[in-house]
């Protein structure tokens, strides 16, 4: 009974402590005003393997940066007196009205950085009019994110060794009213995720000598994640044990489960078989956007996964501009990775995306205070959308073109 209240005291100060180090550096959600922000604090509020998994980058981190700087290679020209009166910065993506040209990429395992996980992700799009997409390797299964809201929804297809499971998967979007479906290409193998090798970060989280003391100096989670829901990677569960009931890192989860072996035949069939708008998430080159424009694919994502995978690989925005000009009158092009400013939504479309994703954008932000954070990076990033749209003197998404773009 003593140690009992001696460890309640412990954990309690521990809480306190916590809060009064974010509170003595005067940052909480609400402050948040852009990316950085939200990672910052992010990076206070989570255990180490848990904020560099989010974080990180495969192999040096080159691609990783580069796929924000790239964006600094071309400058905005605005007009002036355009009479900004009204603003339509609609687009029409995946068979779906999008309020604003900027939606949500899937990652997986969201509950692990906040007990809100997927659903708060869902929920804060549809709040802000636009897409969720959900990753095979959520925590939240297909029928709960169904369910949710009316709001349009993207599942993200990772075919396994197990092809029945994910054939099974598209069945599951069908019944469950999901809007659309993209199949992920540039992940047969795990990227080098050195800082996860550091960290050693494994699913579900444990509690080691060496990531307690991370776990323990972050209690505030570590409550949270102990009281919440059991960890379980919800749309595999019952077909594979790894990651939900045997420990395993993500990375050996990835190099044991995925199939290697899969093919534009593969994509082709996963096309028909969902017979809706279909995308390719992880082209990056002209050759392979026509491929998939052949084989009948509504949109591609252009992709290097956030820098997760092939460190050396160029940006998606370095991409844009050729890919668009090769297949941009064919299928919708659709820009991922490395945004985190309304201006880099601007040139994205300037250039010829039909639209933008983010991946990190809202992470940082659940990871940093749940929901309530993730509605605040939407509404801040939307808000610099439409600002940077009046101040650029175009008063519609799809009125943007290369002739407001500099070049060095
Ligand atoms: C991802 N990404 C990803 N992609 C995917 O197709 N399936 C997945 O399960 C995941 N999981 C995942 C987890 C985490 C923590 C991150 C950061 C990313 C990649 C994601 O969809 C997207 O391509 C990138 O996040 C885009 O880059 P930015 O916006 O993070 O710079
Ligand atoms: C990742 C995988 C799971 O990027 O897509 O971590």
């Amino acid at each position: 009974m003593r140690a009992c209240a001696q460890r309640a005291f412990l954990l309690c100060s521990m809480v306190f402590a916590e809060e009064s180090r974010s509170g003595r550096a005067g940052l909480r959600s609400n402050d948040c005003n852009n990316a950085a922000d939200f990672r910052e604090l992010a990076r206070r509020r989570l255990p180490a393997p848990l904020f560099h998994y989010i974080d990180g980058g495969a192999d040096d981190e080159i691609t990783l940066r580069r796929n924000t700087s790239a964006f600094d290679k071309v400058r905005l020209i605005p007009d002036a007196l355009a009479d900004l009166s009204s603003l339509d910065l609609s687009v029409k993506v995946l068979g779906q009205r999008l309020e604003w040209p900027v939606f949500c990429s899937p990652t997986a395992m969201s509950r692990l950085f906040h007990h809100h996980g997927e659903a708060a992700v869902c929920r804060a799009a549809h709040r802000h009019g636009t897409m969720y997409s959900l990753s095979t390797l959520a925590t939240t299964s297909i029928e709960e994110i169904g369910a949710l809201t009316p709001g349009p929804k993207c599942y993200q297809l990772y075919i396994h060794k197990d092809r029945a499971m994910s054939w099974d998967f598209i069945d599951r979007c069908k019944e469950a009213g999901f809007s659309a479906l993209c199949l992920t290409v540039d992940t047969l193998v795990a990227g080098n995720r050195e800082r996860d090798l550091r960290t050693g970060m494994v699913t579900p989280p444990r509690f080691t000598l060496a990531s307690m003391l991370s776990f323990f100096a972050h209690p505030h989670w570590s409550l949270n994640y102990l009281a919440g829901k059991k960890f379980e990677l919800a749309n595999v569960a019952g077909h594979i044990d790894a990651g939900t009931s045997k420990l395993i890192s993500v990375i050996d989860y990835i190099n044991s489960q995925f199939d290697r072996s899969i093919t534009w035949k593969d994509a082709e069939q996963a096309i028909s078989r969902w017979a809706g708008p279909f995308a390719i998430k992880g082209v990056m080159s002209v050759d392979d956007a026509r491929r998939a424009a052949d084989i009948g694919a509504s949109a591609i994502m252009i992709s290097n996964h956030g820098g997760r995978q092939l460190d050396g690989s160029t940006a998606p925005f370095d991409q844009l501009g050729p890919i668009v000009d090769a297949v941009g009158d064919r299928i919708e092009v659709i820009l991922d990775g490395g945004v985190r400013r309304g201006s880099h939504v601007l040139k994205a479309l300037a250039m010829g995306a039909r639209a933008c994703m983010i991946g990190r954008g809202y992470l940082y932000a659940l990871a940093a205070g749940g929901e309530p954070a993730v509605d605040r990076a939407l509404g801040k990033l939307r808000a610099e959308v439409e600002r940077d749209m009046i101040l650029m003197g175009c008063d519609s998404a799809k009125r943007l073109n290369r002739s407001r773009l500099h070049f060095d």
